[in-house]
């Protein structure tokens, strides 16, 4: 529905899958909102698992934003409250098994799609085309409308099925970001590993950020000097 008295809303989805690193996801979907984009959220049933794990946050659809609040207030460290809270009126929320959501069709207006993190299972359902929840539905969808679609797997090491899986998922259009973090970019901190690897995710996507610094050409030590 058209914002009343501005342009359409044309939202970038996330989909945060099961795979470890629900920081990645905290700092794509921070920076997304910084940029003044608005985003849809969907998170898959083992991500709850996986952000429970490792944030102690419990994802409930019926309390989505005040969960959501926490989770970007969390910094990679463990602390809460490191970040600001962004205004969340920019996010909407789908549960994960509403394939009748609006992402489900290729007639919703949206940019692009960022998995973050990619689990394996995941990267199989979209690289088959299953379906089996609306993030793999949105993510087919978003391939078939050739939208931007960048899947930021996490799993080390990749068995064959999986490597056949990205290749095919690399030969219909979508962008394969493996979850790996450089330290040529002056990381000192687990933040500067995840922003690393968040701005390589909006980088593909074509979206601007301020997250890592950037190879300027000279070496580490000739910086230091
Ligand atoms: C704590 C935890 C960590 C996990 N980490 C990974 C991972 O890094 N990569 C991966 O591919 N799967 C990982 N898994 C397994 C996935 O969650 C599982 O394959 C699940 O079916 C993925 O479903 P989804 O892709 O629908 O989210 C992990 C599971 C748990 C409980």
């Amino acid at each position: 529905m058209p914002a009343p008295g501005g342009p359409p809303r044309r939202p970038w989805i996330v989909g945060v899958s099961g795979a470890s690193g629900t920081p990645y996801a905290a700092a794509v979907l921070r920076a997304l909102l910084a940029a003044g984009q608005s985003v849809d959220l969907v998170v898959s049933r083992a991500a709850r698992l996986t952000l429970l794990d490792e944030t102690g946050i419990s994802f409930r659809d019926a309390h989505w934003r005040e969960d959501l609040a926490r989770w970007l207030a969390r910094g990679a460290d463990g602390k809460p409250g490191t970040f600001p809270v962004p205004g969340l009126d920019a996010v909407r929320h789908w549960p994960a098994g509403d394939l009748g959501a609006g992402p489900s069709s290729g007639s919703y207006p949206a940019r692009g799609m960022i998995v973050v993190p990619a689990s394996t299972a995941s990267v199989a359902g979209i690289a088959l085309g299953l379906s089996k929840d609306l993030l793999q539905r949105t993510a087919s969808v978003t391939l078939k409308e050739r939208r931007p679609l960048v899947v930021a797997v996490r799993e080390t090491p990749l068995n064959r099925a999986t490597l056949k899986q990205l290749l095919a998922l690399d030969e219909a259009g979508a962008v394969v970001l493996p979850a790996s973090p450089a330290f040529y970019a002056g990381a000192t901190h687990i933040q500067d590993l995840v922003d690393f690897v968040a701005g390589r995710a909006l980088d593909a996507a074509g979206v601007e950020h301020g997250l890592y610094r950037r190879w300027s050409g000279e070496l580490g030590a000739a910086r230091q000097s």
